[in-house]
This record gives structure tokens, C-alpha cells and sequence, in this order.
């Protein structure tokens, strides 16, 4: 099994280059199967979600060529092969339930086997199977699979009970070639909702009102191809203002967007971190200064973000003071808390609370990446933690973002992978080839 040892190390200082955001990119490559016509996608992360997505593509009947060390893939659909991709692969990754929208709205018919549950919680797909009922199609669950097929679909209002980021992606797409106009009420407001919406407009589309809680999709006949560039991960930007401020750092992040981070900024400057916006990119300064504890409460955007949830925990185990975070996306996104607690931190929970009081001397132990995110906080921890910190199933981590160990070598930091054998990924899910 691969692993990070992770050394104390000083404070990281340079500057790092943002890749191609994850989230944006996964629901773009399944758009792509909406059009017949080639699509050229640019600035996408080399990361293993995307390979898995790619032969979900190829599985379904698209030529895909893979130039991701050009950070570049062209995908062509002339025809779509089949409808039920495997399980072997749909299981590999949540986020692959949203070719289910592009494939009800090209052929009518998807055959998906059900994404199971995962580490952060139930994560069930009843909105998505909602919009797609109201937008005209019979849904059959059962045996581990649901099934989708519709005629002709037809434009609707949809309200979210919940703006769930992957319902909204899915229906969206779902009704982009609809009869008539939908509606999605109470829609994820996300910058890859955005991402998604601007792509699929590129290719013919007409979309409007993405990035409010309010879309409006106009149906039309068909679509045709295009390029894009996917926008920077906002995540993966927000991890490393983290590591700037958790090793008391000074790291100029390039190619990142701060509006999509507003509240990461907001949380680190309340901490007394200094974050600026300059020509060259976010400038995050922790060099100087005492910094203060501070509260979060996770929400869908624009509010603080659930995926920076266990990252800016680790930082807040060293800032003197009580700090609380709340937890209101996901129902059990808390295991990272026993990991950091077993390197010394002082965290109780109750129920999705977390208070932590801060300054507690870390030393590094043995501990286990149970999502990609909590992944990352501990590698973040180890960075201050007495000794070495050795991060188990680090495949977590290396799924969110491109060239972990590069990039944050490349600022000082002491991080090195350990895989037991060049296969190594194998047996934790790599992508049948
Ligand atoms: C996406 C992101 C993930 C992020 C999350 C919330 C991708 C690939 N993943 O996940 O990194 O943490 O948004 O920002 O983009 N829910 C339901 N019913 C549904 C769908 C969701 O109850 O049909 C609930 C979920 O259980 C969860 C909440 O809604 O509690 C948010 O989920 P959602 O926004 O759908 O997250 P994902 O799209 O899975």
C-alpha cells in the first residue's frame, strides 16, 4: 500500500501552480457524450478520477485521446455503443453516476449500477432521480442498479430539496435537448456548475442563470462540439493557502480564481493570516504575526466549503484558543478528527461539531487518509508535527490533486511516497486498462 512519510518541515515558501479543477472536469468529460461532434477540453488534471471517467467514455462508445501531459483530451462520440457502463468501473467513483443526464438526453435510456455509499456518509441519489422522473422519464431501481429511459423528455420545474452539486450537473444535463423550457429551483450554486453550464453553451446549449439558485434550461435540438478550458481547482488553491498558513509559510498561488475561495480567505484573515490578491496570483503570508482561533460551519457555495472542512481543522489545531467547526454538507465528514487527535490534537466531537482547542504539540505517528480531503489535512499536520507522520492509502489524496508530493517539495516541504511495488494501485481500485 502506498504511503506518505511526511517529515517536520519548515515553512513552505515559493510559489505553486493551480491545475484544472477535479469537480469542474469530471461532469464536463461526461457532457461531452451529449454531441456527436469532437470536444476538445483543455487544462485537465492527469489525476486517476479522470482516467476512470476516460474509460467510462471509451466503455460507452467515445474516442478518447488522452494528451494529459499536455493537460489535454479529445473526445468524440459518434455513436453510442452502450448504455450500461460496467460496474467494475462506475463503482471506482462516485462522481460517475452523472453520465446518467447526457445519456437519458442523447438515447434515452442509462442503465447505471448504484453508487454505494462512501467514507463521508450515505451520499443517496434520490434528487437526481427526482429530476430526471419530473423532466418525463421511468425510473426502475433494483438489483444494485437504476435504470432511466424516456421517449422524449420534457422541460419541467425541478426544486432541490437540497442544492446537491452532482443533482443539479445531472439534471441540467439531462434537459439540455429537452422539449421546452426546465426549471431547477434551489439549484447548487457552485463555480462548477458554472464550468459545466458554460461548456455545454459552447457546444450549442442554452443555459442560463448557472451560478444562482435558479436555472433555466431552454431545450434544444442538438448540440455540437467545442473547446474549453476548465477553470482552476479551488480546492486544491485552498489546500495550499492552508499549508502556507499551517507552517507559518509564504506562498504565492498562481492560476488560482479568488472569488471561488472568499471564504477560505475570509477564515484565514478572521486567524490573522495575511491573504492578498496580486497581479501574479493569491499571496498567503504567515510569516509574521499571532493568529487567533476562529469558527466554521460548512455550506453549500458560495459559503464554506465541506471539502476545505478537515484541511482548515488542522490548521486551527495550531492557532491558541477554541475554535469550532460545524459540519452541515455531509452527515459523518469527521474521521480525519480521530487521525489528528492520535498526533496529539485536542478535538471532541458531538454529533457534526467539532470543537478544537488549538496549540497542543503534534507528533507525527502512523495515520490513514480516509477521504481525499481528510487525506490531505494529515499530510498538512505532519508538515508541523514532531518527527515523521506516516500517511497510509495515500491513492485517497493523489485522486484530488496533480503532482502532490511535486508541488509542495518544490515549497520546502519533506514529503516522500513509499509504494510497496510499482502496481501498487491495484488491489485500492486502479482503473481497469
Ligand atoms: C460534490 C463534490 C464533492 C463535494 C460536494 C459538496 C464532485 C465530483 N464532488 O459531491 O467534492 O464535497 O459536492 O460540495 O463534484 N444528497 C442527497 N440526495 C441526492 C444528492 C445529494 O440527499 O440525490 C445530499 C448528500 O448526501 C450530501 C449533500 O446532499 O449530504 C451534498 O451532496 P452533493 O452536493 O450532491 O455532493 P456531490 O455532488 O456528491
Amino acid at each position: 500500500m502506498a504511503k506518505f512519510i511526511v517529515q517536520k518541515s519548515g515553512p513552505l515558501m515559493g510559489e505553486v501552480e493551480i491545475s484544472g479543477s477535479k469537480n469542474a472536469v469530471l461532469p464536463i468529460m461526461a457532457a461531452t457524450l451529449l454531441c456527436e461532434e469532437q470536444c476538445v477540453i483543455m487544462d485537465v488534471p492527469k489525476l486517476r478520477d479522470v482516467d476512470v471517467m476516460s474509460q467510462i467514455l471509451v466503455r460507452i462508445g467515445a474516442n478518447v485521446k488522452d494528451e494529459l501531459e499536455q493537460n489535454k483530451l479529445t473526445v468524440t462520440t459518434s455513436e453510442i455503443a452502450e448504455t450500461e457502463p460496467p460496474y467494475g468501473l462506475v463503482s471506482k467513483m462516485r462522481a460517475s453516476f452523472v453520465i446518467m443526464g447526457p445519456l437519458l438526453a442523447r438515447v434515452g435510456r442509462a442503465r447505471i449500477p448504484l453508487p454505494g455509499g462512501c467514507a463521508i456518509g450515505s451520499r443517496p441519489i434520490d434528487l437526481h432521480l427526482k429530476g430526471f422522473a419530473a423532466l418525463g422519464a421511468k425510473i426502475v431501481e433494483g438489483s444494485g442498479f437504476v435504470e432511466a429511459q424516456a421517449d422524449r423528455l420534457r422541460g419541467t420545474t425541478v426544486y432541490l430539496d437540497f442544492p446537491s452539486v452532482g443533482a443539479t450537473e445531472n439534471i441540467m444535463m439531462a434537459a439540455v435537448m429537452a422539449e421546452g423550457t426546465t426549471v431547477i429551483e434551489n439549484a447548487a450554486e457552485e463555480p462548477e456548475i458554472v464550468d459545466l453550464a458554460n461548456f455545454i453553451n459552447k457546444m450549442g446549449g442554452r443555459i442560463k442563470g448557472a451560478g444562482t439558485d435558479t436555472i433555466k434550461i431552454e431545450g434544444v435540438e442538438k448540440l455540437h462540439g467545442t473547446t474549453h478550458h476548465v477553470i482552476p481547482d479551488r480546492i486544491e488553491t485552498g489546500t495550499f493557502m492552508l499549508a502556507a498558513a499551517i507552517t507559518r509559510g509564504n506562498v504565492l498561488i498562481k492560476n488560482s480564481l479568488p472569488d471561488h475561495v472568499k471564504p477560505v480567505i475570509a477564515k484565514l484573515r478572521e486567524c490573522g493570516v495575511s491573504v492578498e490578491d496580486t497581479l501574479e496570483g493569491l499571496r498567503v503570508d504567515a510569516t509574521r504575526g499571532k493568529f487567533t482561533a476562529t469558527d466554521i460551519k460548512t455550506m453549500p457555495y458560495p459559503g464554506f466549503p465541506t471539502d476545505m472542512q478537515s484541511i482548515f481543522m488542522a490548521f486551527l489545531t495550531t492557532v491558541e484558543g477554541k475554535s469550532t467547526v460545524i459540519e452541515t454538507v455531509f452527515e459523518n465528514r469527521f474521521m480525519h478528527v480521530s487521525e489528528l487527535s492520535r498526533m496529539g490534537a485536542n478535538i471532541t466531537t458531538k454529533d457534526r461539531s467539532a470543537t478544537i482547542i488549538g496549540g497542543a504539540k503534534l507528533t507525527g505517528t502512523q495515520v490513514v487518509a480516509t477521504d481525499l480531503r481528510a487525506g490531505a489535512a494529515l499530510v498538512l499536520a505532519g508538515l508541523v508535527a514532531e518527527d515523521f507522520t506516516e500517511v497510509d492509502e495515500v491513492y485517497h489524496i493523489e485522486r484530488g490533486c496533480e503532482r502532490f508530493v511535486d508541488k509542495f517539495s518544490a515549497l520546502g516541504a519533506n514529503i516522500v511516497k513509499e509504494s510497496p511495488d510499482s502496481n501498487n494501485y491495484n488491489k485500492y481500485g486502479k482503473a481497469e486498462q
